[in-house]
């Protein structure tokens, strides 16, 4: 898909996309769903990420049906001895709007690249799945607490790595909380020029 579009206007579409992107946390969703084309055309502007060697090492399952009942339920298990019975009920219905996506990281065959690369290149595909639902309009937010990393256990191969829970689904901005910082690019950011004596 190629739309024409001045290239002062697409740098700051980007930009207004990736500072306006944010976590927004399940039980914000509201009711409607996230229709198969859509979730299908966000998975597949993740798979434009980056990959070394173009393994492209990430798998997708969406989980549908009672998953988001169950995945309710499993992380108020998971969590019941360490938090209060109002928390423990509201986990269990914390994600039943949420459109879940267990993401999984698929190592090359042949192991040609450092594992921690193929992680990257998730993560990669995640904050690209991130941003396009961002652009549509959809909350979203990448669960990797303990539960969720083994909840996801249960749909990998051999090879395979969970990598946690993608949640998205429909909100209302006028009424959703999402406020997030940034620390100042100097805090982060070094310049180096090397030995100029030497030059
Ligand atoms: C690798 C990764 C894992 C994350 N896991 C969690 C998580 O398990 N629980 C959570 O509340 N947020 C999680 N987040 C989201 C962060 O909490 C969130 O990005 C951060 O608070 C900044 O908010 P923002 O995304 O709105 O800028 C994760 C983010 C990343 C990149």
């Amino acid at each position: 898909m190629k739309i024409e579009i001045n290239p002062m206007e697409k740098a700051s579409l980007v930009t207004e996309v990736i500072r306006n992107r944010r976590t927004i946390f399940a039980d914000a969703y509201t009711a409607e769903e996230v229709s198969q084309e859509l979730l299908e055309k966000l998975l597949t502007d993740a798979t434009w990420a980056p990959t070394h060697k173009r393994t492209e090492p990430w798998q997708f399952v969406v989980l549908k049906g009672n998953h988001p009942a169950k995945f309710g339920a499993y992380m108020a298990e998971f969590y019941k001895d360490y938090i209060l019975e109002k928390r423990y009920n509201s986990l269990k219905q914390y994600c039943k709007n949420a459109t879940l996506i267990a993401i999984i990281m698929k190592r090359d065959e042949r192991a040609r690249i450092p594992e921690w690369e193929e992680l990257a290149a998730v993560s990669c595909a995640v904050q690209n799945l991130w941003l396009s639902c961002a652009a549509h309009g959809l909350g979203g937010y990448w669960e990797t607490c303990d539960a969720a990393m083994q909840y996801v256990e249960q749909f990998t191969r051999e090879g395979e790595r969970s990598m946690g829970v993608f949640m998205l689904g429909h909100y209302e901005p006028a009424t959703t909380k999402a406020v997030s910082r940034r620390r100042p690019l100097e805090e982060k950011l070094r310049w180096d020029f090397g030995d100029e004596s030497t030059d």
